[in-house]
């Protein structure tokens, strides 16, 4: 550690078996009624990080008790085929939620097959009904990561009221809706939002200014020290493979220097068991909250 004062730990670990803890009750209820909410996982390909976050959450699933199917289907698969397998996935009731794991190969067209998932069981939020949904105001599936740094900042009482927050990323998957999110005018937003990308001449420019910064760009230790001011909260959403001596050939870090803000920032997630455990606890209940909805009508 470069600093004798360390920044508060925000354990992404801890919320995570505080919303497995509250989940459990819907769950028992789901179960007197006779449904066991079931999640269909989609792998293509064979990425090992996206192996392992299948593997994590299916097994998060068996922990919970709840149902939940991988289906591996190989790289040089048809876009027509794959689009079939998911329509027939809409129709199975066994399957309350769908996922598609991302990222998918290069030659397909991600938008048209994640378009194929019944808004109704996308329970990664990435239909654009949902996202158009989520932009103005009236959710239905918020996307997991950012529905999970949300938690974090509702659990340690983080107001993003009035703050400024720096998004540095704007991926579909976790900086754009986290954005979005974060610019509504409700409990969790009501924040001055900055979106940083790979195009802003100077990002330390920006993360001086926040009150908040939520990094999710894929480049390890981008955010440095010189770019963090006292007092800041981070958000730390990069788990980035780096080669290493090991006998795994790789360890884990973050977009986040750790250490070097150590001291200088107020909280830090860390990297593992900051926001990783959250995306898998809110896959979790945005799927019971599927099996929920499909017992009832009611207009959402
Ligand atoms: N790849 C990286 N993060 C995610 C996620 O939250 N959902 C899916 N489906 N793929 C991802």
């Amino acid at each position: 550690m470069s600093n004798e004062i360390n920044s508060k730990i925000l354990s992404g670990k801890e919320v995570a078996a505080s919303v497995y803890k509250r989940l459990e009750e819907s769950i028992i209820s789901l179960s007197s009624r006779g449904v066991v909410p079931g999640l269909a996982a989609v792998l293509m390909g064979s990425d090992p990080a996206s192996e392992v976050y299948v593997r994590m959450k299916t097994k998060r699933f068996a922990k919970m008790n709840l149902h939940s199917e991988t289906f591996y289907i190989p790289s040089d698969l048809k876009e027509h085929d794959i689009a079939d397998l998911i329509l027939r996935l809409n129709e199975n009731q066994k399957y309350h939620g769908i996922l598609v794991q991302l990222p998918l190969p290069k030659r397909i067209n991600t938008a048209k097959i994640l378009s194929a998932v019944s808004p109704e069981k996308d329970v990664d939020g990435f239909h654009p009904e949902n996202l158009g949904r989520l932009a103005s105001g009236n959710p239905r599936f918020i996307p997991c990561t950012p529905k999970g740094i949300l938690e974090i900042l509702k659990h340690y009482e983080i107001s993003t009221q009035g703050k400024h927050v720096v998004v540095v990323g704007r991926s579909n998957i976790v900086g754009r809706p986290m954005s979005l999110l974060l610019g509504l005018k409700n409990e969790t937003g009501n924040a001055t939002v900055t979106v940083c990308h790979s195009r802003t001449p100077d990002i330390g420019y920006h993360t001086r200014q926040a009150d908040i910064i939520i990094a999710a760009v894929g480049v390890p230790g981008l955010i440095d020290a010189d770019m963090v001011s006292p007092d800041t909260f981070i958000i730390d959403v990069g788990v980035n493979r780096v080669d290493d001596d090991s006998e795994k050939g790789y360890h884990l870090e973050g977009d986040v220097n750790y250490d070097a803000v150590q001291g200088i920032a107020s909280a830090v997630t860390p990297v593992p068991g900051g926001v990783g455990p959250m995306t898998i606890a809110m896959l979790v209940e945005n799927t019971v909250e599927a099996a929920e909805n499909s017992l009832t009508n009611r207009l959402k």
